[in-house]
């Protein structure tokens, strides 16, 4: 495996992302593999920084297409400073959240449009897209119970369900579109069984490689 792995891990908030993410790290692990676990926004210095913009509560009067160059801006950096040269050196990157994730929360969350936010992305990541994509599948009243049952809710999980049934529905509509890279996986389990069937997927990919 010369070029890596660039895996992520999608799902509307609370659908158990942060949860799954050691297991994975611990399989993939077990098997062999150098882990390098990040997210977005974040995963660089700059990226942090932009992420806590645009996580604060206090930023009420951010528009919305200010929300989705920001997104992209920390993964621009994120994808020039820290994926593509873990992946040049054959690692498997796990990324909590990508591309999809804006396509869904900005695209059709706050109705700038897939294509809209697709192409700013594109020019983002150069067009870099991950080899799979787990995504955790929980009604999204379900997801953002268990978040508030925890702790203190970002700008984001405090928008209205309204918001999050969109979103919800663009993850529909996003795996629609590219089933092969794309894995659904019912979140509405136990942990260990959601772990279950995300080794499933692993295995498989990992015998294409
Ligand atoms: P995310 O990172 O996707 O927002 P988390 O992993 O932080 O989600 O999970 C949100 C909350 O739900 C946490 O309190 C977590 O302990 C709990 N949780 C995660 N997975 C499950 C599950 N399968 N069943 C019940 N609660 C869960
Ligand atoms: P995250 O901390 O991963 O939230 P959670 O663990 O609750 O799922 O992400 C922060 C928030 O940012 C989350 O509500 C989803 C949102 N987001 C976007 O709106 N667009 C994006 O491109 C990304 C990466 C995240």
């Amino acid at each position: 495996m010369s070029k890596g792995l660039f895996i992520t891990i999608e799902g509307t908030d609370g659908s158990g992302k942060s949860t799954q993410i050691p297991f994975i790290k611990g399989f993939l692990e077990k098997k062999g593999y150098k882990v390098l676990l990040t997210r977005e926004p974040g995963g660089t210095q700059i990226g942090e920084k932009i992420r806590d913009l645009l996580l604060d509560k206090q930023n009420k009067e951010m528009c919305d297409m200010t929300e989705a160059l920001l997104y992209a801006a920390s993964r621009a950096q994120h994808v020039k400073e820290f994926i593509v040269p873990a992946l040049k050196q054959g690692k498997v990157v796990l990324c909590d959240r990508f591309v999809d994730s804006s396509i869904v929360y900005q695209g059709k969350g706050r109705e700038l449009g897939l294509e809209t936010v697709k192409s700013i992305n594109d020019f983002a990541t150069c067009g870099l897209e991950p080899d799979l994509t787990i995504l955790l599948d929980i009604d999204p009243e379900k997801g953002l119970e268990r978040v508030k049952e925890n702790s203190d809710v970002d700008r984001l999980e405090q928008e209205k369900l309204a918001f999050h049934k969109k979103v919800y529905e663009g993850y529909k509509d996003l795996s629609n579109l590219y089933p092969n890279r794309i894995k659904v996986i019912s979140a509405d389990q136990s942990i260990q069984e959601i772990s279950s069937d995300i080794e499933d997927k692993l295995e498989i990919l990992l015998k294409e490689v």
